[in-house]
């Protein structure tokens, strides 16, 4: 069995005046990769970040006027840490990550072909959001929304 634990939910929220989300971004990652960025501020080699894509409704619920929940899986982007550059031939693998997404109904085959074109544009503004001293190929992720990885 592999473990896995929450490192972080984005809600999309509703537009057009509307309340709540309509979308959630979940991601996932191994425990160990929590400890070892708690201890050394890195993402370790091999840490897997798995973002899971879900459709949401939002209804008045005994909880509140509009309280979102989450319905049916649309897809995963995962993302694989490589500190050594090992896959230099791949287009799916550089800049020490390996880049895939994964529609819902086929969680085997990606339908990503070349990370350069599918993903790099899209994670650029994390290099900005992301604090001077982190790692160079650390600064691809959107770590300001995972604050378990915060030293307590
Ligand atoms: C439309 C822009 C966009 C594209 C295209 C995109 N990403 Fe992202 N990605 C984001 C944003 C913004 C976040 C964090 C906020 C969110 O999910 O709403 C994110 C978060 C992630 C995360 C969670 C870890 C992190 O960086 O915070 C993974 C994993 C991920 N993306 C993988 C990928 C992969 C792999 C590709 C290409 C196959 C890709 N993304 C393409 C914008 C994008």
């Amino acid at each position: 069995m592999f473990l896995v634990i929450t490192l972080g939910t984005w809600a999309h929220g509703n537009t057009e005046g509307k309340p709540g989300s309509h979308e959630y971004h979940v991601v996932y990652t191994q425990p160990e990769t929590i400890d070892y960025y708690q201890k050394h501020g890195r993402y370790p080699d091999g840490a897997v970040l798995v973002k899971e894509l879900l459709h949401a409704e939002t209804m008045q619920m005994t909880t509140g006027p509009a309280v979102s929940h989450a319905t049916k899986i649309k897809g995963w982007f995962v993302l694989v840490r490589d500190t050594q550059g090992r896959f230099k031939n791949s287009k799916l693998w550089g800049d020490g990550w390996g880049w895939s997404l994964f529609n819902a109904p086929d969680s085997k085959n990606t339908v990503s072909t070349d990370y350069q074109e599918n993903c790099l544009a899209c994670h650029l503004p994390a290099r900005d959001l992301a604090e001077d001293d982190v790692h160079e190929e650390d600064k691809w992720i959107y770590t300001i929304g995972y604050p378990v990885l915060n030293k307590n």
